[in-house]
């Protein structure tokens, strides 16, 4: 396929499926299984994910015969196939003439056979095995009709994402020779005259393992820095091959949600198709609100593309201390929250639960009560409901606020214990943040500190700790063409190479926030402070700063007690014509504070905001050229009654809307209606007002 034609998955569905292990079962069950997904509405599986040493028992000599069976079952019953390399684990035999291949831990302890994923990604012998196993597969299947997408290894960094074993030392150093040249490159950037940790050769480098007191900063920031490049380097490798032997073929890899070890800019920027595993915790009532976020940064990683949800469970997971079901109509709310936010299906881990194993206590789409199983029945009446979805798929997700996701701040204020606190915490932040514009009603993308911001009116910062000129400048072209911007706080504070930039924070932010941080000021545990903010107090307990403000940047709410009352907290810079604006919060507001100053900034774009709040609430549209698709979502299960527009189609029922709309527990409304300029803005209703009518 030419070169900037984005591949895209051979299917023209919405995706339906799950994992599947034909391996942990016979060919009798292969046949029923392939009836059973036909009439649940299966039209994708994943396989053979861990099957190498099933593929190949002894070096060199493969067994296609069962998959070439299976991949003929699943083709004549309609079910395409997502085929994995086969690479997410190797077989014993390849670790035991290799056992140097096997990772090592932080404590320099090898970690054993046993599970899976049992590699270091920085292994030479690993990586020739995987080119070759990738290389087979794609020879093998490559042809096949049912083949609709590559599933490369499986959830990179899913329980081995470091090693520091001998082998990833040298590949670290070799990471770093290209980085900074020269030992004297490398000295500067780490600031080696600290504690003396001058290098005098290359040799002399490590991987960060436990040493006799905190590490250097920099090493550790370049070591996270790395490790994700490493199993990048791993995933590039099966792709290069994937695209020679079937260029027209597209690939992905399953990611692991917002995860911290992967910087999943550049895994997406490899790929054909974002697609993701998100588990939401059931028994967490507000686990669809980070779960919102989590599908936010999915689409954005393409810049709007659709992904896809590759996995999530149909009930429990086996892998938690204690492990909840899904209520019923919860895997269907979850299913539909992850369409809703641009995924273009619903897939599980996994089809058929397994007998034996890991992961025999891992619900599946068919439990193990077969045909009768609580599971089967959602999952067949669920497959049905989402033939009627059928025109949402390749539609886009509008969204007037992102949320900038930058994995050098997250890894640079936290790999170290050398921080003012250990407190401040970069994922809690951007939840926060994220939960308080989900509240009030807004979607929320997530973006690149350099952009683009393109489309948005609002653009959120939870923490920019490791920040630089060309952020700063994109962020502030933002604000000068009427953008509202909000900055965290400990923002600005280091360079690329952890360097305090001069001055202090928010160092290349300083001129665009009109603010300078003379020290941050952690709050002590179990001490609560207050901010006030239009004469309402609101708590933080993590973190304050003192702050001097520049001249043109008003004060917007102040620190009420403890050693910084009456100085600023938060700040409010106009642009030059005063239509844009820079906000800086540098305290970590509860929750009822953050919806507070976010209501402000809303309104100050000029968008609206949901008044009263539900967090149960959920409303996002997708649209193409000419219709919107707006998902209304009860999460809860308590009834929500809700504004809706007019004569819209619920897609669900077939019922068109009278200007209210009514959501039982776990319920949902998918309304079609001619594309409008703006997305509808989805309100609770005021029952006591009578619903307006369609005129
Ligand atoms: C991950 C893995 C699957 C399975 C599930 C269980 O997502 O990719 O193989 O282990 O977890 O939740």
């Amino acid at each position: 396929m030419a070169g900037d034609i984005p591949r895209s998955i051979r299917l023209d569905a919405l995706a339906y499926g799950g994992d599947y292990n034909p391996d942990q079962w016979s060919e009798e069950v292969w046949l029923e299984d392939a009836r059973l997904m036909r009439e649940a509405g299966v039209n994708l599986v994943s396989l053979p994910v861990f099957s190498w040493p099933q593929l190949e028992p002894q070096p060199g000599a493969y067994d296609w015969g069962w998959l070439d069976r299976v991949m003929d079952v699943l083709w004549e019953a309609g079910v395409r196939i997502d085929l994995a390399t086969a690479t997410a684990t190797p077989p014993s035999w390849l670790i035991r003439s290799h056992p140097e291949m096997l990772p090592w831990d932080e404590d320099g302890r090898r970690l054993e056979f046993g599970s899976r994923q049992a590699y270091c990604p920085s292994s030479p012998v690993w990586r020739e095995h995987v080119a070759r196993m990738t290389r087979a597969m794609a020879e093998r299947y490559g042809e096949h009709p049912g083949l609709a997408l590559w599933h490369v290894s499986n959830e990179y960094g899913d329980h081995v994402s470091r090693c520091w074993c001998p082998e990833s030392s040298a590949h670290f150093r070799r990471w770093l020779e290209a980085r900074y040249g020269d030992l004297d490159g490398l000295n500067d950037a780490w600031g080696v005259n600290v504690w003396g940790q001058r290098y005098t050769a290359w040799e002399h480098i490590e991987a960060p393992r436990r040493a006799t007191g905190p590490v250097n900063p920099t090493q550790l920031l370049d070591f996270e820095r790395f490790s994700s490049d490493a199993l990048l380097e791993l995933f590039q490798l099966e792709i290069d091959v994937l695209r020679e032997v079937t260029p027209d073929i597209a690939v992905t890899t399953n990611f692991m949600s917002l995860l911290r070890d992967l910087d999943y800019w550049d895994f997406a920027a490899a790929e054909d198709l974002v697609t993701d595993d998100a588990y939401p915790d059931p028994a967490d009532p507000d686990a669809h609100v980070p779960a919102a976020l989590n599908y936010g940064l999915m689409r954005s990683l393409k810049g709007g593309r659709p992904w896809l949800l590759l996995e999530q469970a149909a009930s429990a997971v086996s892998w938690r201390d204690v492990n909840v079901p899904k209520a019923p109509g919860r895997m269907r709310i979850d299913s539909l929250q992850a369409i809703a936010h641009g995924s273009d299906g619903a897939m599980f881990f996994q089809w058929r639960q397994a007998r034996y194993g890991q992961e025999k206590f891992h619900s599946a789409m068919l439990g193990h009560r077969g045909e009768a199983s609580r599971s089967f029945q959602e999952t067949k009446a669920f497959g049905a409901e989402l033939q009627r979805l059928a025109a949402v798929r390749g539609t886009r997700v509008r969204s007037r606020v992102a949320l900038v996701v930058d994995w050098d701040s997250w890894w640079g204020s936290s790999a170290t214990e050398s921080l003012p606190s250990q407190r401040l915490n970069w994922l809690a932040q951007a939840r926060a943040w994220h939960a308080a514009l989900h509240a009030l009603g807004h979607p929320v993308d997530t973006v690149r500190a350099t952009g683009s911001f393109d489309g948005y009116d609002v653009v959120v910062v939870p923490n920019l700790y490791v920040a630089d000129a060309a952020q700063a400048a994109a962020l502030a072209a933002f604000v000068a063409r009427g953008g509202q911007l909000v900055v965290g706080p400990f923002s600005g504070v280091v360079d690329a190479t952890e360097t305090v930039h001069d001055g202090g924070a928010p160092g290349p932010l300083r001129s665009l926030l009109g603010v300078e941080v003379d020290e941050p000021w952690p709050i002590a545990d179990g001490q609560a402070e207050r901010v006030d903010l239009d004469g309402v107090g609101f708590g933080n307990a993590v973190w304050s700063e003192w702050l001097e403000v520049h001249d043109g940047t008003e004060v917007r709410a102040r620190y009420a007690t403890g050693e910084l009352a009456g100085r600023a907290a938060a700040t409010r810079r106009p642009s030059g014509d005063g239509a844009g604006a820079a906000w800086y919060l540098s305290a970590v507001l509860e929750p009822a504070g953050l919806l507070a100053l976010f209501r402000e900034v809303l309104a100050a774009a000029g968008l609206p905001v949901r008044s009263p709040i539900d967090s149960n609430l959920e409303a996002i549209t997708r649209s193409d050229a000419t219709t919107d698709y707006t998902f209304v979502l009860n999460h809860g299960r308590d009834e929500l009654t809700v504004d809706v527009p007019s004569g819209a189609e619920d897609l669900l029922t077939g019922i068109r809307t009278t200007g209210r709309l009514t959501l039982g527990r776990f319920g949902a409304a998918v309304l079609a209606a001619p594309r409008a300029d703006t997305a509808p803005f989805i309100t609770l209703s005021d029952t006591l007002t009578p619903p307006t009518e369609a005129p």
